[in-house]
């Protein structure tokens, strides 16, 4: 029943790496390509995912288990905002939809401490999904205008000399 739940968490800290990696890339490329308002929720988002790799690690050690810290897949590398934007809102899906599962294990092992961190997750990757969601809508709306819209401010908070996200 404990080793189930590390096994669980430990596949849950993969799936977490692998969205901190994905998501931090696609920060650097729409940093670098003028698109501060995307840059600054790829970031943010990621450091969510880094602070749920802390509540899994922790649990796993509170079971006295091994942190693995394996990284599920390689960051793929895409630069195209639409597709950044579909990929991080599968992987959203994704985590949601085993998270979900994984809740299911965990309370019929008995183990409603890890059942409880699980549907947390499940608020906040639903979360995330919805703000992809909705820059995805925003992009289909206002298509290049809204890139553009988002290089401009970039380059007038550089003007004036604030710093970025
Ligand atoms: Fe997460
Ligand atoms: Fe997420």
């Amino acid at each position: 029943m404990k080793e189930k739940s590390i096994e669980l968490l430990n596949r849950a800290i993969a799936d977490e790496l692998s969205a901190v990696h994905q998501y931090m890339y696609f920060h650097f490329h729409c940093d670098d390509q003028g698109y501060e308002l995307l840059s600054g929720l790829f970031k943010r988002t990621a450091i969510e995912e880094m602070r749920h790799v802390e509540v899994l690690a922790e649990r796993i050690l509170f079971l006295k288990g091994e942190v693995d810290m394996k990284v599920g897949h390689e960051v793929k590398r895409i630069h195209d905002v639409k597709e950044m934007l579909e990929l991080a809102a599968q992987m959203e899906t994704d985590s949601a939809n085993d998270y979900n599962r994984w809740a299911n294990e965990c309370a019929q092992n008995a183990d409603s401490a890890t059942k409880k961190i699980f549907e947390a997750l499940v608020d906040d990757e639903e979360r995330h999904f919805d703000q992809y969601d909705k820059e995805i809508d925003n992009l289909a709306k206002f298509g290049d205008k809204y890139l553009a819209l988002q290089s401009i401010e970039q380059s007038k908070r550089i003007a004036a000399g604030r710093p970025g996200n």
